[in-house]
């Protein structure tokens, strides 16, 4: 079964979005089979691939919440290599309901239980992004995921939200007694002249470890809990406006910035030896 990484900031504007859709396409073009799960009904992930109209789901066999009634759900085809099961304005709904288990349903999909298999298992890895909240939907993400991958920004406002985030994957963890990881934060949207940035990132690689230690059942995929930081650049938002990857988008129109690539490269391989998907199915890394 494919690795499952849901990307968690409770906060708003933590990159979330942005780098589900970067991974999930540099992991593709490296030959994996990925599944990308949009489960934020304000639909950024699906508007990213180029879907501007979430309504046009609604009622079909790529409606998110067919998995809330039992119905079946089939993901797009994007590109090769990569499918997208797309938001729906819905999702939120479902996720206040009162429904029991609502935040186990995604988990369910995706690992399958009881005799049905998991589309996770024609996958060899699924990216959850989730909403900027506590709820169910978030919840849900983390109770699905094999491992948390957490984007930050830096601003101190940001660093407090970080905190709340780890609370919820803690309460999380021991309300669904899961078997979850932190794959690594990504601090986003970095400034290195900037020293709020710089205060605000050395603190987190104080407290983090502390409040982590209080809690011996959060396992670490690593010990190196940073990954490369992502800087300030507004090629994400201008790729973003035009509905094109990260890459692409570099790639045709800012040759000049393919530090940006190179970070991602670099992210990309460290994910891979945090979750060691190359031993099992032998694509060249
Ligand atoms: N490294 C970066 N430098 C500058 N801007 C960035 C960077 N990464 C992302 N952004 C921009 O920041 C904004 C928020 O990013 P994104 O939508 O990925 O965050 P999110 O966590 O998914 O937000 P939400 O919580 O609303 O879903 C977007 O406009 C995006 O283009
Ligand atoms: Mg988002």
């Amino acid at each position: 079964m494919g690795k499952i990484v849901g990307l968690v900031n409770q906060k708003g504007g933590a990159g979330k979005s942005s780098i589900t859709n970067a991974l999930s396409n540099e992991f593709a073009r490296r030959g994996y089979r990925v599944l990308v799960v949009d489960y934020d009904p304000q639909g950024t992930q699906t508007m990213l691939f180029g879907y501007n109209r979430l309504s046009q789901f609604i009622g079909t066999e790529h409606d998110m919440t067919n998995i809330f009634n039992g119905k079946d759900l089939n993901p797009i085809s994007v590109k090769e290599n990569l499918d997208l099961l797309p938001a729906n304005p819905n999702l939120r709904e479902e996720a206040e309901s009162g429904k029991m288990g609502k935040e186990l349903v995604l988990s369910n999909f995706l690992r399958g239980g009881f005799g049905k298999k998991g589309i996770a298992e024609d996958y060899d890895i699924v990216f959850i992004d989730s909403p900027a909240d506590s709820g169910a939907l978030t919840v849900g993400t983390i109770a699905a995921s094999d491992y948390v991958l957490i984007p930050t920004r830096l601003t101190f406002v940001d660093s407090t939200g970080l905190v709340g985030t780890l609370q919820t994957i803690i309460q999380a963890v021991i309300t669904f007694r899961l078997d979850l990881s932190i794959l690594g934060f990504i601090p986003v949207a970095y400034k290195s002249r900037l020293r709020e940035h710089n205060d605000v990132l050395a603190s987190l690689k104080t407290t983090i470890p502390q409040i982590l230690s209080k809690h011996d059942f959060i396992k670490t995929a690593s010990e190196e809990l940073f990954l490369e930081p992502l800087k300030d650049r507004i090629a994400w938002a201008e790729a973003a406006g035009k509905r094109v990857s990260i890459r692409e988008y570099i790639e045709k129109e800012k040759k000049g910035q393919r530090d940006i690539l190179l970070s991602l490269e670099n992210i990309t391989d460290e994910i891979i030896r945090r979750v060691m998907i190359h031993s099992e199915i032998g694509v060249e890394v």
